[in-house]
């Protein structure tokens, strides 16, 4: 299917991040702060509003959908909504990104739901250091998440691991002999500055891909392989095994050029860029003129006049953009 979502920079649009809900069981360091006000549930998308909107633009030629959160899993109805996503004609992707801590219970169900591939958060395998970074959560369950997932026979797991100095930084080959062990891959993240976070420094922790490259490279071999998920990591293969390590450079090696996506938020804001605040209220426009998929189709074209080239990231410097991380699912 043609795409007809273009933007003024000749960027094809198609992945569409969907975050249906800004909650969350985990309150991670470099994600929320510790007391978060979430949204109250009128001002949230229903889940046929979701449905209606993920049509529109799967008809506009979007062929992938990643269902993020908060935590998508903690949505009442999640996996029903997964089901009618799934079954929009023509979508070819659904696929999600979790923090884990559900999969123990809903790994198969979510499989079952239409879901093909999971990237699922894990930062460290010390459980202590998990409870510090992600201070509600517990490791022992994502660890069982993760063995569920792979028991429920997802088509690719990826682990996403958002790497810090003096936090994190020494497991990282650790993490990837973890991904190597269980034939799933790996992304590494540098951290980016969204919302305001408490008792963490981002410029402190700041630690870059190259960093983490030359770290694995003294126990791994890393082969650079060509990018088939759409997404922003550039990948390599660990020599011997079925693991990708990916690597998620938005300071230093930025990605925008080649951006093919836009998010949906909980609360109906098409968002044109992470790192900006160009948006569209598309609940105003599903809620004022229900059914009317011509309208919401063309306020959706209309949208991608306004994405930005770039997001103007700075680890140093106090956060622009105040909206975090949860409201978008990254
Ligand atoms: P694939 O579809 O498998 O490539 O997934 P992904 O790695 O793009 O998605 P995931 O939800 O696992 O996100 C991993 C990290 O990439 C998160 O920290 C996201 O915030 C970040 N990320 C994804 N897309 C973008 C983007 O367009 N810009 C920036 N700056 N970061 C992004
Ligand atoms: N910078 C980079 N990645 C982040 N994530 C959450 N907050 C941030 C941030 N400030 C990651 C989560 C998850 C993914 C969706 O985004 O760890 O793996
Ligand atoms: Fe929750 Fe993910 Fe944010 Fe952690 S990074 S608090 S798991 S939304």
């Amino acid at each position: 299917q043609p795409t007809r979502l273009v933007d003024r920079f000749g960027r094809i649009v198609n992945y569409l991040r969907v975050s249906i809900t800004d909650r969350c069981d985990f309150r991670c360091v470099y994600c929320m702060a510790e007391d978060m006000v979430f949204l109250p549930r009128k001002q949230i998308l229903s889940l046929e509003e979701i449905h209606f909107i993920c049509q529109a633009f799967v008809e506009l030629g979007v062929g992938k959908i990643r269902i993020t959160g908060g935590e998508p899993l903690v949505r009442k109805g999640a996996l029903g909504l997964l089901q009618q996503i799934g079954k929009i004609p023509d979508l070819q992707e659904l696929v999600m990104t979790s923090n884990g801590s559900k999969l123990a219970q809903m790994a198969a169900d979510l499989k079952a739901s239409g879901i093909k591939r999971i990237n699922i958060s894990l930062d460290t395998l010390d459980p202590v250091k998990f409870k510090v970074l992600t201070r509600t959560g517990d490791l022992e369950n994502v660890l069982k998440g993760i063995n569920a997932a792979r028991e429920a026979g997802f088509q690719r797991i990826k682990i996403n691991a958002v790497i810090l100095k003096n936090r994190n930084h020494a497991e990282v080959c650790d993490l990837v002999q973890f991904a190597v062990d269980r034939d799933i891959d790996i992304s590494f993240i540098e951290e980016m500055p969204l919302g305001l976070v408490d008792h963490h420094n981002r410029s402190e922790t700041y630690y870059s891909s190259d960093l983490i490259k030359q770290d694995l490279q003294n126990r791994f071999d890393l082969q650079a392989v060509p990018d088939k998920t759409g997404g922003p990591s550039d990948y390599f293969q660990v020599a011997g095994s079925t693991c990708r390590v990916g690597f998620i450079s938005p300071h230093s090696a930025n990605f925008c050029a080649s951006c093919n996506r836009v998010r949906l938020t909980a609360e109906g804001r098409l968002l044109l860029c992470l790192g900006n605040e160009h948006s569209v209220d598309l609940k105003a426009v599903v809620r004022q003129y229900p059914a009317d998929m011509p309208m919401l189709k063309q306020t959706i074209i209309d949208a991608m006049q306004i994405k930005p080239e770039k997001h103007e990231f700075n680890i140093h410097e106090q956060p622009v953009i105040l909206r975090h991380m949860s409201v978008t699912g990254g």
